[in-house]
Protein backbone atom coordinates (compact mmCIF):
# COMPACT_ATOMS: atom_id res chain seq x y z
CA UNK A 1 0.00 0.00 0.00
CA UNK A 2 1.65 3.27 -1.14
CA UNK A 3 0.89 6.62 -0.26
CA UNK A 4 2.01 9.42 -1.62
CA UNK A 5 1.94 13.33 -0.32
CA UNK A 6 1.75 15.69 -2.67
CA UNK A 7 4.90 18.24 -3.76
CA UNK A 8 5.51 20.99 -1.47
CA UNK A 9 7.78 23.91 -3.06
CA UNK A 10 8.67 25.42 0.32
CA UNK A 11 12.31 24.19 0.39
CA UNK A 12 12.97 24.49 -3.47
CA UNK A 13 16.29 26.38 -4.23
CA UNK A 14 15.99 28.31 -7.44
CA UNK A 15 18.41 26.02 -8.58
CA UNK A 16 17.52 22.86 -8.41
CA UNK A 17 16.23 22.61 -12.01
CA UNK A 18 19.92 23.65 -13.05
CA UNK A 19 21.63 19.95 -13.51
CA UNK A 20 25.16 21.49 -13.24
CA UNK A 21 24.35 21.79 -9.50
CA UNK A 22 24.22 19.42 -6.80
CA UNK A 23 22.41 19.56 -3.42
CA UNK A 24 23.38 18.69 0.10
CA UNK A 25 21.82 18.70 3.40
CA UNK A 26 23.42 19.21 6.23
CA UNK A 27 22.83 19.80 9.87
CA UNK A 28 23.55 22.83 11.41
CA UNK A 29 22.73 22.87 14.89
CA UNK A 30 22.25 20.16 17.71
CA UNK A 31 18.50 20.40 18.83
CA UNK A 32 16.96 20.02 22.25
CA UNK A 33 13.98 18.15 21.86
CA UNK A 34 11.78 17.90 18.09
CA UNK A 35 14.07 19.32 15.56
CA UNK A 36 13.00 21.53 13.30
CA UNK A 37 13.90 22.50 9.57
CA UNK A 38 15.83 25.62 11.20
CA UNK A 39 18.33 22.80 12.33
CA UNK A 40 19.14 21.98 7.85
CA UNK A 41 20.44 23.63 5.38
CA UNK A 42 20.59 23.08 1.72
CA UNK A 43 23.85 23.35 0.35
CA UNK A 44 25.04 23.63 -3.28
CA UNK A 45 27.72 22.87 -5.09
CA UNK A 46 28.84 21.84 -8.70
CA UNK A 47 28.07 18.21 -9.69
CA UNK A 48 31.28 16.24 -8.48
CA UNK A 49 32.75 14.44 -11.58
CA UNK A 50 34.25 10.87 -10.57
CA UNK A 51 37.77 10.41 -10.55
CA UNK A 52 39.39 7.03 -11.86
CA UNK A 53 37.81 3.82 -9.94
CA UNK A 54 34.99 5.66 -9.16
CA UNK A 55 31.67 6.41 -10.46
CA UNK A 56 28.49 9.28 -10.28
CA UNK A 57 25.34 8.68 -8.71
CA UNK A 58 22.50 10.60 -9.55
CA UNK A 59 20.39 9.52 -6.25
CA UNK A 60 16.50 8.32 -6.99
CA UNK A 61 15.50 7.56 -3.62
CA UNK A 62 16.15 8.13 0.00
CA UNK A 63 15.54 6.78 3.10
CA UNK A 64 15.27 8.76 6.51
CA UNK A 65 15.38 6.89 9.39
CA UNK A 66 14.79 7.32 13.33
CA UNK A 67 18.31 6.64 13.86
CA UNK A 68 19.10 9.78 11.88
CA UNK A 69 17.24 11.67 14.66
CA UNK A 70 20.02 10.27 17.29
CA UNK A 71 22.42 11.14 15.35
CA UNK A 72 22.12 14.14 15.06
CA UNK A 73 22.68 15.16 18.92
CA UNK A 74 26.41 14.00 18.07
CA UNK A 75 27.10 11.49 15.00
CA UNK A 76 26.33 14.14 12.36
CA UNK A 77 29.00 16.51 12.41
CA UNK A 78 27.84 19.88 11.88
CA UNK A 79 27.60 21.47 8.27
CA UNK A 80 28.84 18.76 6.13
CA UNK A 81 27.20 16.02 4.47
CA UNK A 82 25.05 13.33 6.33
CA UNK A 83 24.58 9.77 5.93
CA UNK A 84 21.67 7.38 4.85
CA UNK A 85 20.63 4.65 2.71
CA UNK A 86 19.90 5.38 -0.94
CA UNK A 87 19.06 4.36 -3.91
CA UNK A 88 20.50 6.03 -6.75
CA UNK A 89 21.97 5.33 -10.69
CA UNK A 90 25.66 5.52 -12.54
CA UNK A 91 25.58 8.29 -14.32
CA UNK A 92 28.97 8.92 -15.18
CA UNK A 93 31.91 6.06 -14.80
CA UNK A 94 35.78 5.56 -14.42
CA UNK A 95 35.34 1.89 -13.27
CA UNK A 96 34.31 -1.26 -15.18
CA UNK A 97 32.94 -2.40 -12.00
CA UNK A 98 29.93 0.07 -12.13
CA UNK A 99 28.66 0.90 -15.52
CA UNK A 100 26.10 3.50 -16.42
CA UNK A 101 22.70 3.37 -16.13
CA UNK A 102 23.13 0.41 -13.18
CA UNK A 103 21.02 1.05 -9.98
CA UNK A 104 23.15 0.63 -6.69
CA UNK A 105 22.45 1.15 -3.01
CA UNK A 106 24.95 3.37 -0.83
CA UNK A 107 24.76 5.06 1.93
CA UNK A 108 25.53 8.95 0.89
CA UNK A 109 22.46 9.99 1.89
CA UNK A 110 20.88 13.39 1.50
CA UNK A 111 22.40 14.92 -1.00
CA UNK A 112 21.52 14.83 -5.03
CA UNK A 113 24.24 12.91 -6.23
CA UNK A 114 27.34 10.76 -4.73
CA UNK A 115 30.92 9.80 -6.37
CA UNK A 116 31.36 6.10 -5.14
CA UNK A 117 33.66 3.34 -5.01
CA UNK A 118 32.48 -0.25 -5.86
CA UNK A 119 33.20 -1.44 -2.44
CA UNK A 120 30.72 1.16 -1.26
CA UNK A 121 27.93 0.21 -2.79
CA UNK A 122 25.56 -2.88 -3.67
CA UNK A 123 24.04 -3.59 -6.14
CA UNK A 124 20.11 -4.72 -6.38
CA UNK A 125 19.43 -8.26 -7.27
CA UNK A 126 17.05 -8.64 -10.23
CA UNK A 127 14.00 -9.73 -9.00
CA UNK A 128 11.22 -9.25 -11.79
CA UNK A 129 8.07 -7.13 -10.77
CA UNK A 130 9.39 -6.37 -7.38
CA UNK A 131 9.07 -1.65 -7.30
CA UNK A 132 12.73 -0.63 -6.87
CA UNK A 133 10.99 1.18 -3.83
CA UNK A 134 11.04 -1.90 -1.83
CA UNK A 135 14.61 -2.19 -1.64
CA UNK A 136 14.51 0.59 0.65
CA UNK A 137 11.05 -0.72 2.72
CA UNK A 138 10.19 -4.16 3.27
CA UNK A 139 13.24 -6.01 1.59
CA UNK A 140 15.43 -2.98 2.96
CA UNK A 141 16.82 -2.14 6.11
CA UNK A 142 13.69 -1.77 7.46
CA UNK A 143 11.92 -5.15 6.22
CA UNK A 144 15.36 -6.84 7.37
CA UNK A 145 15.24 -5.49 11.02
CA UNK A 146 11.47 -6.59 11.31
CA UNK A 147 12.90 -9.96 9.65
CA UNK A 148 15.50 -10.26 11.98
CA UNK A 149 13.31 -9.74 15.43
CA UNK A 150 10.95 -12.37 14.64
CA UNK A 151 13.23 -15.18 13.29
CA UNK A 152 16.63 -14.53 15.11
CA UNK A 153 15.95 -12.83 18.13
CA UNK A 154 12.41 -13.69 19.05
CA UNK A 155 12.73 -17.13 17.48
CA UNK A 156 9.00 -17.02 16.75
CA UNK A 157 6.83 -20.59 16.43
CA UNK A 158 3.66 -21.67 14.94
CA UNK A 159 1.01 -20.11 16.68
CA UNK A 160 3.19 -17.85 19.21
CA UNK A 161 0.86 -14.53 19.87
CA UNK A 162 2.55 -11.54 18.78
CA UNK A 163 2.73 -7.58 19.97
CA UNK A 164 4.25 -4.85 17.76
CA UNK A 165 4.81 -1.63 19.50
CA UNK A 166 5.21 1.39 16.37
CA UNK A 167 2.84 -0.99 14.22
CA UNK A 168 1.71 1.18 11.56
CA UNK A 169 5.48 2.69 10.65
CA UNK A 170 8.20 1.21 8.43
CA UNK A 171 9.30 -1.57 10.76
CA UNK A 172 6.22 -2.18 12.33
CA UNK A 173 4.17 -3.23 9.10
CA UNK A 174 6.92 -5.46 8.29
CA UNK A 175 6.78 -7.13 11.48
CA UNK A 176 2.97 -7.30 11.37
CA UNK A 177 2.82 -9.03 8.05
CA UNK A 178 6.29 -11.53 8.50
CA UNK A 179 4.79 -12.50 11.97
CA UNK A 180 1.33 -13.64 9.71
CA UNK A 181 3.15 -15.13 7.12
CA UNK A 182 5.38 -17.00 9.50
CA UNK A 183 2.59 -18.44 11.48
CA UNK A 184 1.94 -16.41 14.47
CA UNK A 185 -1.30 -16.68 16.46
CA UNK A 186 -3.24 -13.41 17.56
CA UNK A 187 -1.25 -10.37 16.25
CA UNK A 188 -1.80 -7.21 17.77
CA UNK A 189 0.02 -3.88 17.37
CA UNK A 190 -0.19 -0.10 18.51
CA UNK A 191 -0.42 3.06 16.47
CA UNK A 192 -0.93 6.79 17.17
CA UNK A 193 -4.01 7.67 15.21
CA UNK A 194 -7.42 5.97 15.00
CA UNK A 195 -6.97 6.03 11.07
CA UNK A 196 -3.58 4.03 12.12
CA UNK A 197 -5.38 1.48 13.28
CA UNK A 198 -8.32 1.14 11.05
CA UNK A 199 -5.88 0.41 8.93
CA UNK A 200 -3.46 -2.17 10.63
CA UNK A 201 -6.46 -4.15 11.06
CA UNK A 202 -8.13 -3.62 7.96
CA UNK A 203 -5.28 -3.30 5.95
CA UNK A 204 -2.01 -5.10 7.48
CA UNK A 205 -3.86 -8.15 8.75
CA UNK A 206 -3.19 -7.64 12.37
CA UNK A 207 -6.00 -9.27 14.57
CA UNK A 208 -5.78 -6.29 17.20
CA UNK A 209 -4.89 -2.78 17.02
CA UNK A 210 -5.04 0.18 19.43
CA UNK A 211 -4.77 3.88 19.88
CA UNK A 212 -1.68 3.81 22.57
CA UNK A 213 -2.58 7.71 22.82
CA UNK A 214 -6.45 7.37 24.50
CA UNK A 215 -5.17 5.32 27.95
CA UNK A 216 -2.99 4.06 29.47
CA UNK A 217 -1.38 1.21 27.15
CA UNK A 218 -1.40 -2.15 30.00
CA UNK A 219 -5.25 -1.23 30.09
CA UNK A 220 -5.73 -0.91 26.18
CA UNK A 221 -3.16 -4.00 25.87
CA UNK A 222 -4.99 -6.37 27.94
CA UNK A 223 -7.82 -5.74 26.26
CA UNK A 224 -6.39 -6.26 22.72
CA UNK A 225 -4.82 -9.25 23.79
CA UNK A 226 -6.54 -10.42 26.61
CA UNK A 227 -4.99 -14.20 27.18
CA UNK A 228 -1.48 -12.26 27.19
CA UNK A 229 1.44 -12.21 24.54
CA UNK A 230 4.54 -14.83 23.77
CA UNK A 231 6.49 -12.26 21.63
CA UNK A 232 7.25 -8.39 21.98
CA UNK A 233 8.52 -6.71 18.87
CA UNK A 234 9.30 -2.90 20.47
CA UNK A 235 9.57 -0.04 18.40
CA UNK A 236 8.71 2.39 21.51
CA UNK A 237 10.25 1.72 24.70
CA UNK A 238 8.47 3.82 27.90
CA UNK A 239 4.98 2.57 28.83
CA UNK A 240 4.62 0.05 26.04
CA UNK A 241 7.75 -2.05 27.78
CA UNK A 242 6.33 -1.96 30.59
CA UNK A 243 3.05 -2.60 29.50
CA UNK A 244 3.81 -5.48 27.33
CA UNK A 245 6.22 -7.03 30.14
CA UNK A 246 3.09 -7.43 32.19
CA UNK A 247 1.52 -9.43 29.46
CA UNK A 248 3.63 -11.87 28.31
CA UNK A 249 3.39 -15.59 29.07
CA UNK A 250 6.14 -17.53 30.50
CA UNK A 251 9.23 -17.72 28.51
CA UNK A 252 8.03 -15.13 26.76
CA UNK A 253 10.53 -12.75 24.46
CA UNK A 254 10.62 -9.17 24.44
CA UNK A 255 13.04 -7.82 21.00
CA UNK A 256 14.28 -4.63 21.74
CA UNK A 257 14.67 -2.90 18.23
CA UNK A 258 14.21 1.13 18.85
CA UNK A 259 13.33 3.96 21.63
CA UNK A 260 11.28 6.17 19.92
CA UNK A 261 9.21 7.47 22.24
CA UNK A 262 12.51 9.07 23.60
CA UNK A 263 14.78 10.32 21.06
CA UNK A 264 12.90 13.26 21.30
CA UNK A 265 12.35 13.51 25.00
CA UNK A 266 15.91 12.84 26.79
CA UNK A 267 14.51 13.45 30.10
CA UNK A 268 11.84 11.02 29.74
CA UNK A 269 10.94 9.40 32.79
CA UNK A 270 12.51 5.79 33.47
CA UNK A 271 10.55 2.98 32.52
CA UNK A 272 8.78 1.34 35.65
CA UNK A 273 7.73 -2.68 35.52
CA UNK A 274 7.68 -5.39 37.67
CA UNK A 275 11.22 -7.07 37.62
CA UNK A 276 10.34 -9.61 39.06
CA UNK A 277 8.20 -10.56 36.21
CA UNK A 278 11.51 -11.25 33.92
CA UNK A 279 12.72 -14.05 36.70
CA UNK A 280 9.67 -15.62 37.49
CA UNK A 281 7.87 -15.73 33.96
CA UNK A 282 11.94 -16.73 32.51
CA UNK A 283 11.48 -13.97 29.76
CA UNK A 284 13.80 -12.90 27.69
CA UNK A 285 15.12 -9.28 26.62
CA UNK A 286 17.27 -8.73 23.61
CA UNK A 287 17.87 -5.90 22.03
CA UNK A 288 20.18 -6.28 18.63
CA UNK A 289 21.53 -3.87 15.48
CA UNK A 290 20.01 -4.98 12.01
CA UNK A 291 23.63 -3.75 10.80
CA UNK A 292 25.12 -7.10 12.69
CA UNK A 293 22.84 -9.28 10.96
CA UNK A 294 23.33 -8.26 7.43
CA UNK A 295 24.02 -12.08 6.86
CA UNK A 296 20.46 -12.12 6.80
CA UNK A 297 19.73 -10.30 3.40
CA UNK A 298 19.64 -13.01 1.16
CA UNK A 299 17.34 -15.55 3.27
CA UNK A 300 14.97 -12.30 3.75
CA UNK A 301 14.88 -11.82 -0.10
CA UNK A 302 14.31 -15.50 -0.03
CA UNK A 303 11.36 -15.57 2.10
CA UNK A 304 9.52 -12.26 1.03
CA UNK A 305 10.21 -11.83 -3.09
CA UNK A 306 8.00 -14.77 -3.63
CA UNK A 307 5.27 -13.22 -1.01
CA UNK A 308 5.33 -10.01 -3.05
CA UNK A 309 5.06 -11.25 -6.23
CA UNK A 310 2.13 -13.56 -5.01
CA UNK A 311 0.44 -10.27 -3.91
CA UNK A 312 0.36 -12.02 0.01
CA UNK A 313 2.88 -9.36 0.37
CA UNK A 314 2.87 -5.79 0.57
CA UNK A 315 5.32 -3.24 0.76
CA UNK A 316 3.97 -0.42 3.10
CA UNK A 317 4.93 3.09 1.76
CA UNK A 318 4.37 6.86 2.14
CA UNK A 319 6.46 8.35 -0.55
CA UNK A 320 7.36 12.05 -0.61
CA UNK A 321 8.23 13.37 -3.59
CA UNK A 322 10.81 15.96 -4.46
CA UNK A 323 14.82 16.04 -2.76
CA UNK A 324 13.96 19.07 -1.74
CA UNK A 325 11.26 18.13 0.42
CA UNK A 326 14.08 15.38 2.43
CA UNK A 327 14.20 17.62 5.61
CA UNK A 328 10.47 17.98 5.74
CA UNK A 329 9.59 14.58 5.13
CA UNK A 330 12.55 13.27 8.12
CA UNK A 331 10.44 15.48 10.49
CA UNK A 332 7.00 14.60 9.63
CA UNK A 333 8.52 10.70 10.09
CA UNK A 334 9.18 12.07 13.44
CA UNK A 335 6.02 13.19 14.27
CA UNK A 336 3.99 10.14 12.85
CA UNK A 337 2.95 11.34 9.72
CA UNK A 338 4.42 8.07 7.95
CA UNK A 339 1.96 5.24 7.22
CA UNK A 340 4.82 2.11 6.56
CA UNK A 341 7.98 3.02 5.16
CA UNK A 342 8.86 6.72 4.37
CA UNK A 343 10.28 7.57 1.52
CA UNK A 344 11.82 10.67 -0.66
CA UNK A 345 11.60 10.27 -4.25
CA UNK A 346 13.19 12.21 -6.71
CA UNK A 347 11.16 14.38 -9.10
CA UNK A 348 11.70 13.15 -12.28
N1 LIG B 1 17.63 -2.04 15.90
C1 LIG B 1 17.82 -1.65 14.64
O1 LIG B 1 18.79 -1.98 13.97
C2 LIG B 1 16.76 -0.76 14.01
C3 LIG B 1 16.66 -0.67 12.61
C4 LIG B 1 15.62 0.12 12.09
C5 LIG B 1 14.76 0.81 12.95
N2 LIG B 1 14.96 0.70 14.29
C6 LIG B 1 14.03 1.36 15.22
O2 LIG B 1 12.73 0.87 14.94
C7 LIG B 1 11.77 1.86 15.25
C8 LIG B 1 10.87 2.10 14.05
O3 LIG B 1 11.66 2.59 12.98
P1 LIG B 1 11.02 2.85 11.53
O4 LIG B 1 12.13 3.17 10.62
O5 LIG B 1 10.10 1.75 11.20
O6 LIG B 1 10.21 4.20 11.79
P2 LIG B 1 8.63 4.38 11.67
O7 LIG B 1 8.01 3.49 12.68
O8 LIG B 1 8.25 4.22 10.24
O9 LIG B 1 8.43 5.91 12.01
C9 LIG B 1 8.49 6.36 13.30
C10 LIG B 1 7.11 6.22 13.99
O10 LIG B 1 7.31 6.31 15.38
C11 LIG B 1 6.09 6.67 15.97
N3 LIG B 1 6.35 7.53 17.12
C12 LIG B 1 6.88 8.76 17.14
N4 LIG B 1 6.96 9.21 18.41
C13 LIG B 1 6.43 8.24 19.20
C14 LIG B 1 6.21 8.11 20.60
N5 LIG B 1 6.56 9.07 21.48
N6 LIG B 1 5.64 6.97 21.06
C15 LIG B 1 5.27 5.99 20.21
N7 LIG B 1 5.47 6.05 18.87
C16 LIG B 1 6.04 7.17 18.38
C17 LIG B 1 5.27 7.40 14.92
O11 LIG B 1 4.07 6.65 14.70
P3 LIG B 1 2.73 6.85 15.61
O12 LIG B 1 1.83 7.72 14.81
O13 LIG B 1 2.23 5.45 15.75
O14 LIG B 1 3.15 7.47 16.89
C18 LIG B 1 6.14 7.35 13.67
O15 LIG B 1 5.42 7.09 12.50
C19 LIG B 1 12.54 3.09 15.70
O16 LIG B 1 12.63 3.09 17.10
C20 LIG B 1 13.92 2.87 15.10
O17 LIG B 1 14.92 3.54 15.79
C21 LIG B 1 15.93 -0.06 14.83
Amino acid sequence: MSQTLCPCRAFLPSVLAMTEIALTVQQTARPAGFPTADHFRFAESPVPAPAPGTALVENLLWSVDPYHREMMDGDFALNAPLEGRTLGRVVASRTAELPEGEIVFHRQGWRTHAVVRPEEVRRLPHHPGVPLSAYLSVLGGTGLTAYVALTRIARLREGEDVFVSGAAGGVGTAAGRFARLLGAGRVTGSAGTPQKVRYLTEQVGYDAAFDYRTAPVAGLLAEAAPTGIDVFVDNVGGDHLGAAIGALRERGRVVRVGTISQYNTPDAPPVLFNHADVVEKSLRVEGFLVKDHQDAQDELYDFAVPHLRSGALTADETVVDGFERIVEAFLLMLRGGNTGKILVRATP
